[in-house]
Order: structure tokens, then C-alpha cells, then sequence
């Protein structure tokens, strides 16, 4: 279902504008904090609750924060003060608190009280978006500023929110707190998306595109724009250049794990993992698997965790060096024929990792011919010539 501009998000919506009433109606604060991973669609939301805030009635003073554009530290908090076309603050204020911006407690204590005087006058809603790179001083405005203000009808809209952050706010009393984490958005919405953009509905190849998504609408955004614009193949391009761009910010670790379960095509268990990367084990800690998951390349299933589609699967193979995938195969072979019983997943891989002259490649071939030996003959025997079974065994 549509909520303004946004599809399936009439829930965390009604939630929002909750709190977005309790400071119309009853002169309530509150502070809405919009979590969830990149693209998922923080800001798009953090939008349209400044949109119907705005058409409620209430003042809307929003900003973001961008490190390049923080000349000083708190500038992020201070210039949301002077965003818009009716700021919260005038040239002559706003100039005060930039000259007094290195003294952070006085500072706190003068947009308190310019907010005070705003808030005086009508409910207002301060949206700060990309709170995760907020410089410290930033945050520790923000921080004071809604603890002292806590008794006024103030909306604090906080997306990009870090934990940490919010654990921070747990001391603001007499506030409510509406913590929203965004979920990825049903295909059949992303389907409703697609149809409402294009005037008809998606295509079977598109729709499969969309499923690959895994639910991120900006993924799905740039799907969509790519069929519009109507090009041959542009869609599989698009893509493929989201999947390497998402793989590519990743971490060593995280890259390392997404790479070898697109290579195993089969889900796989922590335990797995660790045993087929000994080198990145070290590092496999909870926020590797988090990095893993956020990345929406792959998914938690019961086994552990896999590849989110087989179209992710396969664009993140292309985008990785074909020696690379190949040596990938070959653990993955030596690991199935030794710490684990799947001759026919170590045939498999011993075959893609098979390469003309490679003597590893051609042994474990050949020992996987032997361990098909008894359950499987016709395999173990087309196995067993292999060009590169020809070589002696040492
Ligand atoms: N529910 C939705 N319905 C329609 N379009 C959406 C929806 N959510 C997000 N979008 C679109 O998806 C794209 C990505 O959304 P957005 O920029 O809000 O994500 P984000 O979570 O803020 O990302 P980042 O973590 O990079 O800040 C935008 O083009 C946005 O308009
Ligand atoms: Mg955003």
C-alpha cells in the first residue's frame, strides 16, 4: 500500500505520525529514530514525515549530516537551525552561535533556549538525517539539547542512527521513543512500485530482477529507471554494476565470505565458514556476519547463510577474478571430499575448478572419482578421464 511517495511502509508510517500527533494534539515531544541498512529508504521516510508534519501544522527544520560539509565541529546541529524557507533562527542568532561554536556547553545552552521560544509558538519537528556521521560535538548537542527540552511538543526525527546513539538518548525522560528499523520491502510492492513507474506491470525476466533485490528499494529504484529508459540488457548491466558496488564497500572479511558463498551456491553453516577461510576466521565476528547481512547481497537461512539469489550469486562470480573462484572451487572440493560427506558437491566443484594442466585441479578430481566409486560408478568413471586425471599420482 502507498503512504504518500512510499510503498509498503504504511506501518512504520501510522508509528511515525503517532508520535507526529501526540506533539499536535497534547503538546507531547517525542523522538522518532529510523534505523535500518543502505538504501533501505531512512531518508525517504525521514521525508515523508516532514511532509505531513509540515501539512499538520507543525514547524519543519531538517538537515543532514554530511562530513564534507561540516566546516566546524556541531556545525551539523547549528545549520539545521537556518535550513529552509522560514528558518528557526535569523541571520543576526544563527551568526552568534557559529562565533561561539567551539564552546559546546554554552552553545547547547543557546539553541535550548532559541528552540524554547520556537516551540513557544507551535509544535515543531527537527529531522537530522545521517546522524551516523555526526561529528561528536554534533552529538553531544543533540544529546543535551532534547534532554533540556524533553517537556516541550518537539519531534526529533533522527535517521542513520547508530546504537550506540540511541542507548545515549535512553536518559531523555518524559520522552516518548519510537524506534523505527526499516524492513526491506515486500517484491509485491516492489512489483506495485514498478507498476505505478512503468504505467504497466513488470515483465517476467524484471520481476526476477526485482526479486534479487532482496527488498531494497533503491536496488529496485534503479531497476525500474533501467527498464524505462528501455535499453537491451540494460537491466542485467544495472545490476551487475549494483552487486559489484555493493561488494566492493565491504570489508577484506565480509568481501571474502560473500565471494565464497556465491561460489558454493548451496547455503552454509558458520562452522563451514571458518573451516573453508581459516585466514579471515580471526575476524569472523558478529559485526562480520552483520556486515554480511546488511549488505543485502545475502540472507540468513536456517543452514546459516547464503547467497540472497541466484542472479547475486552469479553477478558476484562475474566480478570476481576467474583464478579466484577457480582456487575457491578447489577448497570447496578438498573440503567436501575431506571434513564433510558430499562426494557429489565435491564433484561439482572439482569440475569448475578443473583447469587444463593444473595438477591440485586434477587430483582432487581423481579423488573424487574414488570416493564416487561405490555410489555413484558412471560418474566416478567419466570423472576418472578427465584429461586432467592423466597425470601420475605422486
Ligand atoms: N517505500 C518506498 N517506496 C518507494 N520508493 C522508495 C521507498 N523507500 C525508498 N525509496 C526510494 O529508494 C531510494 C533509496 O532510498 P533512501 O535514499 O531513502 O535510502 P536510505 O536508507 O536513506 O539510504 P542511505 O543508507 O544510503 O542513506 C530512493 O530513490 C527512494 O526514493
Ligand atoms: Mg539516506
Amino acid at each position: 500500500m502507498q503512504s504518500g511517495s512510499l510503498w509498503g511502509r504504511t506501518e512504520p508510517m501510522a508509528r511515525a505520525l503517532a508520535v507526529v500527533r501526540g506533539a499536535q494534539r497534547h503538546g507531547l515531544g517525542g523522538i522518532l529514530v529510523i534505523g535500518g541498512p543502505a538504501g533501505v529508504g531512512k531518508t525517504a521516510l525521514t521525508w515523508e514525515v516532514r511532509r505531513q508534519a509540515a501539512r499538520m501544522g507543525l514547524r519543519v527544520a531538517a538537515g543532514q549530516c554530511d562530513p564534507a560539509q561540516q566546516s566546524a565541529p556541531g556545525a551539523a546541529v547549528i545549520a539545521l537551525l537556518r535550513a529552509g524557507r522560514e528558518p528557526l533562527l535569523d541571520s543576526d542568532a544563527y551568526a552568534d552561535l557559529v562565533r561561539m561554536a567551539a564552546e559546546p556547553l554554552p552553545v547547547a545552552d543557546r539553541i535550548g533556549d532559541h528552540l524554547a521560544g520556537a516551540a513557544g509558538s507551535g509544535p515543531l519537528l527537527i529531522a537530522l538525517d545521517d546522524l551516523h556521521r555526526a561529528d561528536p560535538t554534533s552529538r553531544f548537542l543533540l544529546r543535551t539539547v532534547i534532554a533540556r527540552l524533553a517537556g516541550l511538543p518537539i519531534v526529533w526525527v533522527l535517521a542513520g542512527c547508530d546504537d550506540l546513539f540511541v542507548g545515549e538518548l535512553a536518559g531523555a525522560d518524559d520522552l516518548r521513543v519510537e524506534q523505527i528499523r526499516l524492513q526491506p520491502l515486500a517484491t509485491v510492492d516492489l512489483v506495485t512500485m514498478a507498476t505505478d513507474r512503468l504505467g504497466h506491470g513488470p515483465d517476467e525476466r524484471t520481476s526476477r530482477y526485482l526479486d534479487a533485490t532482496g527488498g531494497n528499494p533503491r536496488f529496485a529504484v534503479r531497476i525500474i529507471d533501467s527498464v524505462a529508459r528501455g535499453a537491451a540488457d540494460s537491466v542485467a548491466a544495472e545490476f551487475h554494476a549494483m552487486v559489484s558496488g555493493r561488494l566492493a564497500r565491504l570489508g577484506e572479511a565480509a568481501q571474502s565470505v560473500v565471494r565464497l558463498l556465491a561460489v558454493a551456491g548451496r547455503p552454509l553453516t558458520i562452522g563451514e565458514i571458518d573451516a573453508l577461510l581459516p585466514d579471515t576466521a580471526a575476524h569472523r565476528e558478529d559485526d562480520v556476519v552483520s556486515e554480511v547481512l546488511d549488505s543485502g547481497l545475502t540472507t540468513a537461512v536456517r543452514e546459516g547463510l547464503s547467497c540472497r539469489h541466484e542472479l547475486v550469486s552469479q553477478a558476484v562470480r562475474d566480478c570476481t577474478r576467474a583464478s579466484h573462484v577457480r582456487r575457491l572451487h578447489r577448497r570447496l572440493a578438498e573440503y567436501y571430499l575431506t571434513d564433510s560427506v558430499r562426494p557429489a558437491q565435491a564433484v561439482a566443484h572439482a569440475r569448475a575448478a578443473a583447469e587444463p594442466g593444473d595438477a591440485s585441479s586434477g587430483m582432487t578430481l581423481l579423488v573424487a572419482a574414488e570416493s564416487l566409486a561405490d555410489t555413484d560408478p558412471d560418474c566416478a568413471s567419466e570423472l576418472a578421464t578427465h584429461e586432467d586425471c592423466h597425470r601420475p599420482r605422486r
